[in-house]
């Protein structure tokens, strides 16, 4: 059974009991707790936890996930993938233990016929936790397993949880015995190669707190429902429903493994294990590496960007091992695009920017290796002159640390040139190293070379914010820091010297300011302190305001004159102006938000924020580019709100309240018992909310929505900017408008209707083009016909065509040729040197030629053979690639003599 056919089966079983289809949430979730989505419970985790009332009370989805801490496990085992999709349904207070068992059971052992999987009773097997009788007598009850082949286990296998605070409950895991080919009897408990997971039940019905590991947390309570959150591995089922040996072999994985064996000079499954386990990683890591640059990742040097970076490495230098030298990148991608495309559409439409992002890396990381060659061999021939036969630890590290050389890429270099690697004192460089850069990330976090430094202050209690109702605060300076370090005083001591390296960093902290830090989207506000009685000459310009600890706030700073004391008191003041830009764009956000649901309902759902003075951006979880109309609704719907000049009314009040009146709140954030809303209009816009904001939302000014965007399969982006910031914009519109009117000679309002005929007239002077340009095409086969040569009794027509011609354009031509060349044996060859260094050719044989034993496809390859290419087709037209142009005229040389030959 297809992939796509076990996906369809389960959603319609599931929908057939009543559950409402969601589609997969992007990969990337706005939980700054989670890397990556990897179950398929994360989008409803609010539901669960009560946060948020569920449009339905039971539904299923197909969830893309990311499980990555496994990654050393592809293809070493049978069943580890780093991107998978769980199948799961899930039951917000419908339906508990019973209801699970029943549905599981039914779809998987209903026959083929009857829409379900088919799988044999005998051979499934259940584990419940190590004290639910009820789900035990469940499953002899609805399924008539016999007691031995229910196992109990303790928390770490049958208690789930996201491994962090949130749901969580006892499970019951469903696995399929393999059979003894596959490992030792014994059920689940003896040996999970043989007993294979395919399905976990999860009963969510209590909230966990902060934990170690997986059987050590604390559960805070029970949740207010009992849920069900199940999970059945698609890979895994497609595994045995297809009888493959493990999950690489599947239909969607296993074209990439052919695409890389077509290439590589040792093929898959030929007893080679290091070899298959490198095919495994990389059909694995392609269709990751596609899935994530889909959701919006692009490779970098931390978080997400670096498990990209790492998967598309791994890919590379696996095809390397492999022995394929080419690159190799762009077929995975668009093999990976083929095979997931039915299922996930994201992969078909933003192929070419997956693509280019893959192959982007892969070019980078292919010219580090060829730099990392060199490097590598002159060290071994160093070594081999000073009639050593070990590389040294340094060498390895050097390789490894200037051109991301992987160890494992240098042992296997070492052991062709004959060299042995001192792995050990390249470890103990590389934990060095490991050990700087510790030190160094602390150095830079928060830009506060240690943390310890604040604990006094943070512990004495948090900075009293003043902001929300006053620009100007008389404070005391708690403390002053100078590149992390504590000091007592710190003085101006002139300005760098332009294109000197800026001064210190200057940090101060104070009992009380007016300065908003940076947090919740909203950017920090800049101003000033200055001193006051004795030391009323100090003055600084605050650039940044950071929290630390979520309560200490700390204000970087410039000192522009005079010196500041720790326990003075001096004067904290906002820019005015600033802060009133900060508040527009920070009310401007809510106004967008609160239009954007009432035009896109509910599952608009906030999945991130950014606002600065004059400007917002929004991002929200949808799937699709918004239409015109929607986007002018939305547009509508916030400057009607501003121009109601709606008051804008703070409060505090308890969470539950906050929640009660329907005020959002961000998907993953913690909050606090007490919590601030922000309300403007009365219903129209309730949010949780710690920022500033204006008194009226007249003073918003008007919001022009600069247009939508994708960051990311699943989540849309809008921006806009607010206040005198849209005037300025709309005045650039306005300007530019002008200068179309101006050059195309017509009044504004017709530009649009001249730009029209203009695109229409040129549309037509390209046809006329093109039809020219075949009149010449045919013009040049009725003169090649006529020049056909006579290779062994057969008309032959062989040649160089003009540079810059197409695959298309020879194939148009080639059987314009043929046609001319009567009815003895003809053949026809054109090659030509196409754009970006490709060299394609095409090969047509009539029916006289056929009959006597030439074939298109074999001359085709002959052509290929000579310019570093391939090609296929049918015996009588075939074409193909290839890279060497260089090889064009030994082509057609050796083309002539095959069919001489015949
Ligand atoms: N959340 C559970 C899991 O990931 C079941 O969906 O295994």
């Amino acid at each position: 059974m297809q992939t796509h056919e076990i996906r369809k089966r389960f959603l319609d079983h599931f929908v057939t009991a009543g559950h409402t289809e969601v589609p997969s949430a992007s990969v990337i979730l706005d939980d700054p707790n989670l890397l990556f989505v990897n179950a398929g419970m994360v989008q409803f985790v609010p539901f669960f936890l009560g946060q948020r009332t569920p449009p339905y009370d039971t539904a299923t989805s197909v969830q893309k996930c990311i499980r990555t801490p496994d990654i050393d496990e592809v293809g070493i085992t049978t069943r580890h993938n780093t991107f998978f999709q769980m199948a799961g349904n899930f039951s917000f207070g419908a339906y508990f233990k019973r209801g699970a068992i029943e549905l599981a059971w039914s779809l998987l052992t209903n026959s083929v016929d009857d829409g379900g999987y088919g799988f044999d009773p005998e051979r499934l097997w259940a584990t419940v936790y190590y004290d639910d009788d009820e789900a035990e007598g469940l499953w002899q009850e609805i399924a008539g397993l016999p007691p031995e082949r229910i196992q109990r286990r303790g928390m770490a296998d049958n208690y789930w949880s996201m491994g962090i605070p949130g749901p969580c409950g006892p499970c019951s895991e469903i696995y399929y015995d393999r059979g003894p080919d596959y490992g030792i009897e014994g059920g689940p408990i003896a040996n999970e190669d043989r007993y294979i997971e395919i399905w976990n039940l999860v009963f969510m019905q209590n909230e966990r707190g902060e934990g170690t590991s997986k059987d050590d947390f604390e559960i805070l309570g029970p949740l207010p429902r009992k849920n069900i959150d199940t999970g059945m591995g698609i890979e895994r089922i497609a595994c045995l429903l297809q009888n493959v040996d493990n999950v690489y072999e599947i239909d969607l994985l296993r074209p990439v493994i052919d695409i890389v064996a077509a290439r590589a000079p040792r093929g898959y499954g030929q007893g080679n294990h290091a070899d298959d386990v490198r095919y495994r990683v990389i059909a694995d890591h392609s269709r990751t590496a596609a899935i994530i640059i889909g959701d919006g990742v692009t490779p970098g040097n931390e978080g997400r960007g670096y498990v990209l970076r790492r998967l598309l490495r791994r890919i590379i230098r696996a095809a390397k091992l492999l022995g394929v030298d080419d690159p190799i990148m762009a077929a995975l991608m668009a093999t990976v695009r083929d095979a997931m495309g039915p299922s996930y559409p994201e992969l078909v439409t933003d192929f070419d920017r997956i693509n280019r992002i893959a192959v982007a890396e892969e070019t980078a990381f292919n010219r580090t290796l060829d730099a990392g060659s060199k490097l590598f061999t002159d060290a071994a021939e160093a070594t081999r002159a000073a009639g050593k036969s070990v590389l040294t630890g340094s060498d390895a590290f050097a390789l490894h640390d200037t051109y991301g050389f992987p160890i494992d890429l240098t042992l296997e270099m070492a052991a062709e040139a004959g060299l042995a690697v001192d792995e050990l004192g390249f470890r103990e460089l590389m934990s060095e190293q490991r050990r700087r850069a510790k030190a160094d990330a602390a150095a830079r976090k928060h830009a506060h070379a240690d943390l310890s430094a604040y604990r006094e202050l943070v512990d004495a209690g948090p900075t009293e914010f003043t902001g929300f109702d006053e620009m100007t605060t008389q404070a005391r300076i708690l403390g002053i820091f100078v590149d992390g370090k504590r000091v007592p005083v710190v003085s101006h001591t002139g300005r760098p010297e332009p294109g000197e390296e800026s001064a210190s960093r200057v940090e101060i902290v104070l009992d009380r300011t007016p300065l908003y830090a940076e947090s919740g989207g909203q950017i920090a506000d800049v101003g000033t302190l200055t001193g006051t009685g004795a030391s009323s000459t100090a003055r600084a310009a605050v650039d940044d305001v950071q929290k630390i600890a979520k309560t200490l706030f700390v204000h970087r700073v410039t000192v522009e004159s005079g010196e500041f004391v720790e326990g003075d008191v001096i004067t904290a003041e906002v820019d005015h102006n600033w802060r009133r830009g900060a508040t527009q764009g920070h009310s401007g956000t809510h106004m967008v938000h609160a239009a954007l649901r009432q035009v896109l309902g509910p599952g608009a759902v906030q999945a991130g924020s950014l606002n600065r003075p004059g400007y917002l951006r929004f991002d929200f979880n949808w799937q699709g580019a918004l239409t015109e109309t929607q986007r002018a609704d939305i547009e509508q719907i916030a400057n009607e709100a501003v121009q109601a000049d709606f008051e804008v009314n703070t409060f505090l009040t308890e969470l539950d309240q906050a929640k009660a009146m329907g005020a959002m709140a961000l998907f993953g954030e913690a909050y606090p018992d007490r919590v601030r809303v922000v309300e403007i209009g009365g219903p129209f816009s309730l949010e949780l909310c710690g920022g500033t904001h204006v008194r009226n939302s007249a003073q918003i000014g008007p919001v022009t929505l600069l247009g939508e965007s994708s960051v990311g399969s699943g989540v849309r982006r809008v921006e806009a900017y607010v206040g005198l910031e849209s005037f300025k914009h709309l005045a650039r519109e306005r300007a530019l408008m002008a200068g179309l009117a101006s050059s195309l000679k017509v009044p504004s309002e017709e530009v649009p209707g001249r730009v029209a005929t203009l695109v229409e007239k040129l549309k037509t002077a390209e046809k006329e083009l093109d039809k020219a340009r075949l009149a010449n095409a045919r013009a040049a086969a009725a003169n090649a016909a006529a020049g056909a040569e006579s290779v062994g009794g057969v008309a032959l027509v062989a040649q160089r065509m003009a540079a810059g011609m197409s695959a298309a354009d020879l194939r148009s031509l080639v059987g314009d040729i043929r046609g001319k060349l009567g009815d003895g044996p003809g053949v026809v060859a054109l090659i030509a040197e196409g754009e970006g260094g490709s060299v394609p050719f095409v090969v047509a044989v009539n029916q006289a030629a056929a009959a006597r034993g030439l074939s298109a496809n074999d001359l085709v390859r002959v052509l290929g053979a000579a310019v570093d290419g391939r090609g296929g087709g049918k015996p009588d037209l075939a074409q193909g690639s290839g890279r060497n142009a260089a090889g064009i005229d030994a082509g057609l040389a050796a083309l002539r003599a095959e069919i001489a030959r015949d």
